[in-house]
């Protein structure tokens, strides 16, 4: 399939999604009480990484319940340009016909991942790993963003950064290794995306790659990677840590994938529900990987009013659904070990902080500054904006929760999905309607955020 034949709505290539459309300003207003069911996306992390498999696989993969976001779209083009066939074959089904490990086409085009963060390094991680060339690049907000971490120790596995933007920055045009090095590496940050860049480059390694992480980040590369038959075994390693071992050039099978429901974007429809009056409302699927679950434990602790219900087992993952209650918050110390289990998720838990009532602590938040935007930075402006008093204080988000919010803010979103539909959840519950100064961004990770969160009784424009 080419490009021109991805689903319509996404905008793929341009525009939409691309950082350079005109914003496309949005306001939520207070609404009567949520109610009824959501099934939310599938799960962007999971979403990437099938796509990946599948490119490194020889055969067909074929994936359910992808999430047809922009961010995942530029990795299923990206994968085309490296030799796969990508197929999309209805709602959320896609085929991929796998160029296999070792065997990637050296891309003609610049590999243009829009605001995708994970896909460029991730894919900086296969192509570390192959004898081939290629050029990264993305939009105002991926330039901004960190690539050191990843160039780093792909260099050490011997692939060459031939160019890059200053401060190791896209656009990168990458060099990879024939013969990788297998290397044990420290992660000196908790990234899941750096650890997968070294073990998806490890894998065309002769040898054992290590990784060792003194904060277990989230485990769906590795999970993927033993269910499409590489060996690789993951052991404690200190208090929080993981170390990973992955033997090199295994043969990789396709496996068919069904992704779970993203918790990440499960928890903006969450917390409207705990935070608008009378609702009452279920999320389907919501996968409960330990690694992933960190907002959850956050607002049980702040006294909300969850049930989980029929846990069982989806594609490989622990999934539930939710019965979420309006109820009355209390504010909470987060401690920082929790943070690789939540990393997304501070946005959204900072709206549920003003309407508690009390402190909430927030503790090493350092990452946040390089996400999609500075989103620190753009969490505190934003409450500020709407009345809610908060404050910085090193790496920490202190709220001072008034179990209300005034809002009447236009909140500024620097190109960043999560912060324009935090906000937007906020302006469903404060007294003065909230305005986001561009909701384009929303098509990365939710594109039908806004008619889901209608029909729970939204109101938004
Ligand atoms: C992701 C990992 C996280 C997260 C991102 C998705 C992934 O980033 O913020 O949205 O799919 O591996 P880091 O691993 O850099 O913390």
């Amino acid at each position: 399939m080419s490009a021109a034949s991805a689903p319509p709505s996404h905008g793929h290539g341009h525009g939409q999604g691309h950082g350079n459309a005109p914003a496309s300003p949005l306001t939520a207003r207070r609404c009567g009480a949520l109610s009824g069911r959501l099934r939310p996306p599938g799960d962007k992390s999971i979403s990437h990484r099938a796509l990946i498999m599948g490119l490194l696989a020889v055969g067909e993969t074929m994936i359910e319940g992808l999430l047809e976001g922009d961010d995942v779209l530029r990795t299923a083009q990206a994968c085309r340009a490296l030799g796969a066939k990508v197929e999309r074959l209805g709602p959320g089904r896609w085929r991929v016909e796998g160029a296999g490990l070792g065997a990637l086409a050296t891309p003609r085009e610049v590999l243009d991942f829009g605001n995708a963060g994970t896909g460029t390094r991730l894919l900086m991680g296969v192509v570390g790993g192959h004898a081939i060339t290629a050029t990264f690049d993305g939009d105002a907000s991926l330039r901004k963003r960190p690539m050191r971490r990843i160039l780093d120790p792909l260099t050490l596995m011997g692939a060459e950064v031939v160019s890059e933007a200053e401060g190791g920055r896209v656009p990168v045009t990458l060099k990879g290794a024939a013969d990788p090095t297998p290397i044990e590496y420290r992660t000196p940050v908790p990234s899941a995306q750096l650890k997968s860049a070294v073990l998806l480059a490890g894998l065309n390694s002769p040898g054992r790659t290590v990784v060792i992480e003194t904060e277990a980040s989230r485990d769906h590369t590795e999970k993927l990677l033993a269910y499409f038959g590489a060996q690789i075994a993951s052991e404690p390693h200190g208090e929080h840590g993981r170390k990973i071992t992955l033997e090199g050039r295994p043969t990789l099978r396709p496996r068919p994938v069904i992704v779970p429901a993203d918790p990440s974007s499960a928890a903006f429809a969450l917390v409207a529900a705990l935070i608008v009056p009378g609702s009452d409302v279920v999320i389907e699927g919501l996968m409960m990987n330990p690694l992933r679950v960190g907002l959850l434990d956050s607002l049980m602790e702040m006294g909300a009013d969850i049930d989980v219900l029929d846990r069982r087992i989806e594609g490989g993952e622990d999934v539930a659904d939710l019965r979420v209650r309006h109820g009355s918050l209390r504010g909470a110390d987060i401690p920082a070990a929790r943070a690789p289990a939540m990393i997304d998720e501070y946005p959204i838990l900072a709206v549920a902080a003003a309407f508690a009532t009390g402190e909430t602590r927030m503790r090493g938040l350092n990452e946040l500054r390089v996400k999609e935007s500075d989103r620190l930075a753009a969490v505190a402006d934003g409450l500020t904006a709407c009345g809610v008093k908060n404050r910085i204080e090193g790496d920490d988000l202190i709220v001072e929760g008034a179990g209300s919010a005034r809002g009447g803010g236009t909140v500024a979103t620097h190109l960043d999905h999560r912060i324009a539909m935090s906000f937007l959840v906020m302006g469903l519950a404060s007294d003065e309607p909230v305005t986001v100064d561009d909701s384009n961004m929303i098509a990365t990770s939710f594109p039908t955020f806004r008619p889901a969160m209608e029909r729970l009784g939204a109101t938004f424009g």
